[in-house]
């Protein structure tokens, strides 16, 4: 079926052949195992051990115990009908010490795990780094010191050797933003430092690191290559939405795939952090040929312009910009719901970088499930994947060349500074048996995967 098809089937959302379906996690969040097998701290263990630092003191020491259970997870996603499986590769369990040689145990993991997916006719789409950064490459300095970027690619080269026979996609950096400015900005989020200009810096080595990456993986034959960034339409008066739009989207796909940074960041990064941490020749590191943007996409950005108003901690350049409250529905997280925006980002995407694929790589709503009768009802989690799913079928009538879309998440999981009271999942955990239950969002997922399209 064409593009032409799609629309010529009018309000029928039929997504085009060869859509990928699929569902996303990350390494921290479902994994456990924290000390098994050799697997060396991360900022994620250290942070989490802060107190104060993560909703209820949680860890990710035992998180969905996937580690032991993935046999069984992966036999879930097969019952659903998934095409394809996002996960990230621990960092600390490959290098303990954030560099040289592999921990053969870490990747034998992986190895185990790709193999499933395999057997089970699910494609793997392997992520490189999902924010477990290795706690030893912070205490040298972690994404604000240059040389992260250079162990990130070394990283990259190991993993790649044990898995790039089977694995066909990859990413290489999952929301480089969210790492820097939480991480490094406000402090939110592992290793929960607080310096605008370090995060400035992080954010460049970080898409350094994903370039260096990028050209070693390429070289070494891997099918595609994918960034993922968390993107959102910027809504708001026109010179408040443009900078905010800058310091969110154009910061990162513009050097990724422009191969330049916008003017405007690079005087905010001159004013807050100096140029000294871009160095010539980094963007056309940076600018490798990718296959495939990762959008992950949650809510849009609301915007306005007031005078005065200093900079969020979390948006150095931010200075003159109120972040606002659009009011209406939200989920658990206090996000709007705003399935449109949605629409409007991929259609934006494909219309200002053309020449690059769109996926999909996460969507999704936190609610508080409960289980009764050991069923979970969760119609306003299908309510937003539905609206969601809509949103996409109407970017793709819209010009937008998306390929896939990927829920977050398969499982309830450790939501970051959230702890696990936070439910993202399509599959409920019950964290004291760790018994899996497909909620009725699964259920109806399954449908939408078996017709490829909704109903
Ligand atoms: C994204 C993260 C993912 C998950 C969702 C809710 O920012 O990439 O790990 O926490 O938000």
């Amino acid at each position: 079926m064409t593009i032409a098809d799609v629309e010529a089937r009018g309000r029928t959302p039929v997504f085009p052949d060869g859509f990928v379906w699929g569902a996303a996690t990350a390494a921290y969040q479902i994994e456990g195992a924290a000390r098994e097998d050799g697997r060396g701290p991360s900022i994620w263990d250290t942070f989490c051990r802060t107190p104060g630092r993560v909703a209820g003191g949680h860890t990710g020491d035992v998180a969905c115990d996937h580690y032991h259970r993935y046999a069984q997870d992966v036999a879930l996603m097969r019952e659903l009908g998934l095409g394809a499986y996002r996960f990230s590769v621990s960092w600390p369990r490959v290098q303990p010490d954030g560099s040289g040689p592999a921990n053969p145990r870490g990747l034998d993991f992986y190895d185990r795990l790709v193999d499933r997916l395999l057997a089970a006719g699910i494609a793997p789409y392997a992520t490189l780094y999902h924010w477990d950064l290795p706690q030893p490459l912070e205490d040298h300095g972690g994404w604000p010191s240059r040389d992260t970027a250079h162990r990130f690619a070394d990283y990259a080269a190991l993993v790649h050797g044990r898995l790039g026979d089977r694995v066909r996609t990859w990413i290489t950096v999952n929301e480089p933003w969210v790492a820097a400015f939480l991480g490094y900005g406000n402090g939110v989020h592992a290793p929960g430092r607080t310096d605008p200009a370090d995060a400035l810096r992080a954010a460049h080595h970080l898409l350094l690191g994903h370039g260096l990456a990028a050209s070693l993986l390429r070289t070494a034959g891997a099918g595609e290559i994918a960034l993922t960034l968390n993107l959102a339409p910027v809504i708001g008066d026109e010179e408040a939405a443009a900078r905010a739009d800058i310091l969110l989207n154009r910061q990162f796909l513009d050097p990724a795939l422009r191969g330049s940074y916008p003017p405007d960041l690079l005087e905010v990064v001159e004013r807050v952090a100096g140029l000294g941490h871009v160095r010539d020749g980094d963007l056309a590191l940076i600018n490798q040929p990718l296959d495939l943007v990762g959008v992950n996409y949650y809510n849009p950005c609301y915007v306005a312009s007031r005078p005065g108003q200093p900079a969020d901690p979390a948006w150095p350049g931010s200075e003159g910009i109120a972040f606002v409250d659009p009011g209406g529905p939200t989920t658990a997280m206090g996000w709007p719901i705003a399935p449109d925006g949605l629409t409007r980002l991929l259609v934006r995407l494909s219309r200002d970088y053309s020449g690059v694929g769109l996926l999909v790589t996460e969507n999704g709503a936190a609610f508080d499930d409960v289980v009764v009768d050991g069923r979970v009802h969760d119609p306003e989690r299908l309510a937003y994947l539905d609206g969601h799913l809509r949103a996409a079928h109407a970017a793709i009538a819209g010009g937008a060349d998306l390929r896939g879309y990927l829920v977050w998440s398969l499982l309830d999981n450790f939501e970051w500074a959230e702890g696990y009271r936070r439910r993202f999942g399509i599959v409920h955990v019950d964290y004291a048996t760790q018994r899996r239950l497909p909620k009725d969002s699964a259920l109806w997922y399954r449908g939408v995967i078996e017709r490829n399209g909704l109903a």
